[in-house]
């Protein structure tokens, strides 16, 4: 059986107990449809390849709070490869993982709102805290998220709620497989070691995503472009490679000087690496962010 879209492309009718009702998104990685149940509870339903979609499941179910998404369900697929597959799927043995539906929009829409408001400092300090302390059991196990950012935090009216651990399944996949040669992230989150080819994931790459994604909630701009705006795509990638913490914060008032410089410096050994230190950190700046967030 297949259900069909608005734009009348056909897609999987059925995953396990779920029926699809709708395709939300396909990117390089993955399929989300929106699917529900015949007691009509609605999900989420993620399709991609096997490993990476049971890593992906493994990871989420390390995690339990009201700021990260709930996992319901995962299994194997087996049903047609169909045209709004991306083509990185085929010949892959697919799975699925059903979720948790979040209402929402994600904050990449957010902050291309017009007439945006931007968040107010110690909001989104509060906010990112209560996730950051959801991570914490992931982190204990040695996983990250991999790929925090705003395109991945969905706001809703409980507050800010992150998903999407793709990019930490494939790195726990690597774990026990040899790291990839492929640089795996998104530009403006990533630590500078991050463009190293095969570099072995750090629990402090998830600090410095949370950190860019911090300043960029309260700036409403990336910090690559504090001092002086971004023009293209690959001007982006040299400041992200040669991203210099003391130039790109020497100039914010304190406490944000302070947090930045330790959470997303250039250099790992200068950064903050143990879990409980980096929630520290943040409680920190939670508390002195009243202070104001200044570029003097
Ligand atoms: N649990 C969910 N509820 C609602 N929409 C979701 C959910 N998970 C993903 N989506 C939608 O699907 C898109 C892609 O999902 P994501 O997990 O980020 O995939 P990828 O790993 O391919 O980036 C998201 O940007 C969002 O619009
Ligand atoms: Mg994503």
């Amino acid at each position: 059986m297949a259900g069909t879209t608005s734009n009348t492309i056909v897609v999987p009718g059925r995953f396990g107990s779920y029926t699809v009702t709708k395709r939300l998104a396909t990117t390089f990685m993955s399929v989300v449809y929106k699917a529900q149940n015949n007691q009509g509870r609605e999900v989420a339903i993620k399709l991609g390849p096997r490993n990476e979609i049971k890593a992906e499941y493994d990871l989420m179910g390390q995690v339990s709070s009201p700021h990260i998404v709930k996992p319901v369900s995962t299994g194997c697929y087996s049903g047609p490869q169909c045209v709004d597959m991306p083509a990185s799927f085929y010949g892959k043995p697919l799975g699925y993982l059903a979720m948790e539906f979040l209402e929402g929009i994600t904050l990449d829409k957010y902050l291309r709102r017009p007439n945006l408001c931007h968040f107010i400092p110690e909001e989104v300090v509060d906010q990112i805290f209560k996730i950051s302390e959801g991570l914490l059991p992931l982190w204990d196990n040695g996983n990250i998220h991999g790929d925090i950012k705003a395109y991945n935090v969905m706001d809703l009216p409980r507050g800010l709620v992150l998903f999407d651990f793709n990019i930490g399944a494939i790195y726990s996949i690597g774990a026990q497989n040899g790291y990839g040669s492929v640089v795996l992230g998104s530009l403006g989150y990533l630590a500078p070691e991050r463009h190293l080819h095969g570099a072995v994931p750090l629990l402090s790459w998830d600090f410095f995503g949370i950190g860019a994604l911090i300043y960029l909630l309260a700036c409403g701009k990336s910090y690559l472009s504090a001092r002086d705006p971004l023009k293209s795509k690959e001007q982006m990638i040299l400041k992200s490679r040669d991203h210099d913490a003391e130039y790109n914060f020497k100039f914010l008032s304190e406490p944000w000087r302070s947090f930045m410089m330790k959470i997303c410096h250039h250099d790992p050994n200068r950064r903050v690496a143990d879990p409980r230190r980096f929630l520290c950190e943040l409680e920190e700046l939670r508390r002195k962010a009243s202070d104001g967030l200044k570029i003097v």
